[in-house]
């Protein structure tokens, strides 16, 4: 993939621990990602965004790192990721691998160096004698006190999660080398983890809230991005993607329009958070479906020719979207099409979450003792903690906690789902039997061959890459409506996000013979009136 075609690219995101290990074990490994890249050349993708593999200790299934250069080898080895790099790249796919400098494990050498105080680390990370008011997003206050030094250290997540200075420029040149040497690996993609964070407001204020006000898109976020783009992506074959936590639609102008010269797209949530009562997650809750298509839809307009979106529905920190705006019981396939079919008609890089192109669903755990997230557990203890019921806390847990996309992947109908022959480390979702790859694989109707077309469209279609987008359906409470056009094509897609049948007067000039996309055999169009059934979606294309 050239820097100039990037853009009709797919991006498919492997979580490894719960991808495959042909070796039987608890978690995957690297080798059990290599072993499946045949699945994903068939799927069509052009990158793989690996999340972490680095050594760690592991409480925040590596987003801890305690070693940037070394494999954890409960993955593999070094050898593993190089093999995987070779035999990816032989298949025309790019691996993208997660860069996680907001913090790192408090056992990382820089950490403990800086714990003994060392002069050349102490300053690597965020030490203040008084802590501020501000909220882990795992829960609980944000500093945790250190005796011997009688200071307190900085953590946005988990207190084994240590707030990089990123005000030190060693540190920073440090981790600017870190990247060299995964780029100069043959690395083709970076995914940058929560990189809006990294710049602190430095007079740490107290707030009326949990903080993040001042450190989120904070004072010298660009600087540092522009510095990290000359020092590490300039002029090298590599795609850049930003996860940005509660950022602006400004901000992300900036952070991906090419003029600025700092990342190729970011991340944004801000249309998986509308089923947030009052913006409280683990609130068991419908979602709000025009608030979806208002944030999308504003998203998409304020981005085009000027910055470019990762468009997505799913990752390992988000439930499964067919349970979550779809229907998981009755309609499992209809409506895991339709959001395909709504995503993929949008401009920006799609990005598709392993398990989701076989409509995989949240599993439904009821019992505590199934959950392994930090996250979930955390915020279980603190909201219990705080008067909030069993029940309460379960019925939001079964909804919401990142556990539900990180059941393993069900390749098939054997014990495990064919994840492993040992005992995975978490259990798989009860309905594996039913939804695997080796059934999506044998069925020409499957979600896997909706994605597959899809995704093949995005290259053949260019209106897809360039039109502009128009919402036909702000306040409908039903249908999602939008047309893309240049000046040669125009792409209309019309999706039914509900169960029950209704009708939508398309626009004139759509035909049965435009349609390139369905998810129902005929479509029910009788002159401009179409008739939708349950999760019913159509793409029409024409010149
Ligand atoms: C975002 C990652 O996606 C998530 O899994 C992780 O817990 C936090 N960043 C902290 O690194």
């Amino acid at each position: 993939m050239t820097q100039q075609n990037w853009r009709k690219s797919v991006v498919y995101q492997i979580y490894p621990k719960s991808f495959y290990s042909p070796e039987g074990n608890a978690t995957g490994s690297i080798k059990g990602v290599t072993a499946k890249l045949d699945y994903l050349a068939e799927l069509g993708i052009e990158y793989i965004w690996m999340t972490p593999v680095y050594k760690s200790p592991q409480n925040d299934n590596g987003y801890d790192v305690s070693d940037y250069y070394a494999i954890d080898p409960s993955y593999g080895t070094m050898d593993d990721l190089d093999e995987l790099i070779r035999e990816a790249e032989a298949r025309g796919i790019g691996l993208m691998m997660d860069i996680v400098v907001n913090h790192s494990s408090t056992e990382h050498e820089w950490f403990q160096k800086s714990l003994a105080g060392d002069e050349r680390y102490r300053d690597y990370y965020i030490w203040r004698d008084e802590p501020t008011n501000w909220e882990s997003k795992f829960g609980g206050n944000a500093w945790k006190y250190d005796e011997k030094s009688g200071q307190y250290f900085l953590h946005l997540f988990d207190e084994t999660q240590a707030d990089l200075n990123w005000e030190n420029e060693q540190m920073r040149e440090d981790v600017y080398e870190m990247m060299r040497f995964w780029r100069e690996k043959g690395i083709k993609g970076f995914r940058l983890d929560v990189i809006n964070l990294i710049s602190k407001q430095q007079d740490f204020p107290e707030d009326d809230s949990d903080g993040r006000k001042f450190y989120t898109d904070g004072p010298r976020i660009h600087e540092f991005l522009k510095e990290m783009n000359e020092e590490v992506f300039e002029g090298h074959d590599v795609i850049t993607v930003g996860e940005m936590s509660s950022t602006t639609l400004d901000h992300c102008v900036r952070y991906s329009n090419p003029d600025e010269k700092e990342l190729s797209m970011t991340f944004s949530f801000h249309h998986l958070k509308v089923d947030y009562p009052n913006g409280e997650k683990f609130v068991a809750a419908p979602f709000d479906f025009v608030q979806l298509k208002d944030i999308m839809s504003t998203w998409q307009e304020g981005m085009h020719g000027k910055g470019w979106n990762a468009i997505f529905w799913c990752n390992h920190d988000q439930p499964r979207v067919v349970s979550r705006f779809g229907n998981d019981t009755d309609h499992r396939v209809e409506s895991a099409k339709m959001l395909a079919t709504v995503l993929h008609g949008l401009q920006g890089t799609p990005y598709i979450y392993q398990g989701e192109e076989i409509g995989m669903t949240n599993p439904g755990f009821d019992s505590l003792d199934e959950y392994r997230d930090i996250e979930t557990l955390n915020i279980y203890k603190l909201k219990r903690e705080q008067g909030v019921s069993h029940e309460d806390m379960m019925a939001a847990i079964k909804q919401k906690s990142r556990d539900n996309s990180r059941t393993p992947m069900q390749w098939d109908a054997t014990p495990h789902a064919g994840f492993t022959s040992g005992t995975p480390w978490i259990n798989v979702a009860p309905n594996y039997t039913d939804v695997n790859v080796e059934t999506a694989l044998d069925d020409p109707n499957s979600v896997f061959y909706h994605y597959k077309n899809l995704i093949s469209l995005r290259k053949e279609l260019d209106v897809l890459t360039d039109g502009d987008y128009t919402l036909l359906t702000p306040d409908a409470l039903d249908v999602w409506a939008y047309t893309r056009k240049t000046d040669e094509e125009e792409v209309l897609v019309v999706a039914n996000f509900y169960g029950p049948e209704t009708t939508y007067e398309i626009p004139e000039g759509f035909t049965r013979a435009d349609v390139v996309s369905h998810n129902y055999d005929v479509p029910q169009l009788d002159g401009t009136t179409l008739s939708l059934r349950a999760y019913e979606a159509i793409m029409f294309y024409k010149k």
